[in-house]
């Protein structure tokens, strides 16, 4: 783990999208660092949650950076929206991509940082030659297209893996972790090097959604996984 706090991703998909405005209000106001939006297209996963106009509207009031999780195919086709809808960390499937390297050079060239998602039965092994070209890994820690599942255990193994795999090419990435994330798993995950933490339902299903962020903020790992 990098020696910065770790950093707290609302996801969005688990907000009320009848009041999305409040939602939107309560994270700029909370201890959040950043809003998690999950684009989904009925292809790369069995759901759709929203597309672009959402993502519009979120980023005209959200004050925090906006970490957007492209679950859909061939992604390539709308990095240049999403950079220009005010995405700031473009994270694109290492299943969806051909031409991963071609597809991170290309957010890159956005302006913007570029984020590769594994799923749950992708090996980090495979990240070997492109470690060093990412920014952020995202770790699916459930199978992606919903939110509130649970958390497959096998992670925080991967999150190991992964920063020995950074480590050994000398370079420094974000590990940020996708599903089933709550107080009750921050503190081991965060123990094992995770930097980013995405939380959807444990958040929003929350009474206190402003409290339950300043909880997973204040998680800390040498205290519970020392
Ligand atoms: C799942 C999405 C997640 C989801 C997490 O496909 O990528 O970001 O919103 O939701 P929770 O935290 O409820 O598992
Ligand atoms: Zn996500």
């Amino acid at each position: 783990m990098s020696s910065q706090k770790h950093l707290i991703a609302p996801s969005i998909l688990a907000a009320d999208f009848a009041k999305l405005y409040d939602d939107i209000i309560m994270v700029n106001e909370s201890e959040a660092d950043l809003f998690h939006i999950d684009i989904m297209d009925g292809v790369f996963v069995p759901n759709i949650s929203f597309g672009f106009p959402v993502l519009q509207a979120i980023a005209k009031h959200a004050l925090k950076p906006l970490d957007v999780h492209l679950m859909i195919v061939d992604p390539d086709r709308y990095l240049k929206t999403c950079q220009e809808l005010g995405a700031d960390i473009i994270t694109v499937h290492y299943e969806a991509c051909t031409h991963l390297h071609r597809t991170v050079a290309a957010i890159k060239e956005l302006g913007c940082k570029a984020g590769v998602a594994l799923n749950p039965h992708t090996p980090v092994s495979l990240l070997k030659d492109i470690v060093q070209d990412v920014d952020m890994v995202c770790l699916m820690s459930v199978n992606p297209g919903f939110g509130g599942q649970q958390f497959i255990e096998r992670t925080y193994q991967k999150i190991k893996e992964l920063r020995a795999l950074a480590l050994e090419n000398n370079t420094d990435l974000l590990i940020e972790i996708d599903g089933g994330v709550g107080t009750a798993n921050a503190g081991k995950l965060l123990a094992a090097g995770a930097d980013v933490l995405v939380a959807g339902n444990f958040v929003f299903s929350s009474d206190n959604p402003k409290q339950t962020i300043v909880d997973l903020k204040a998680v800390d790992p040498t205290i519970h996984f020392a």
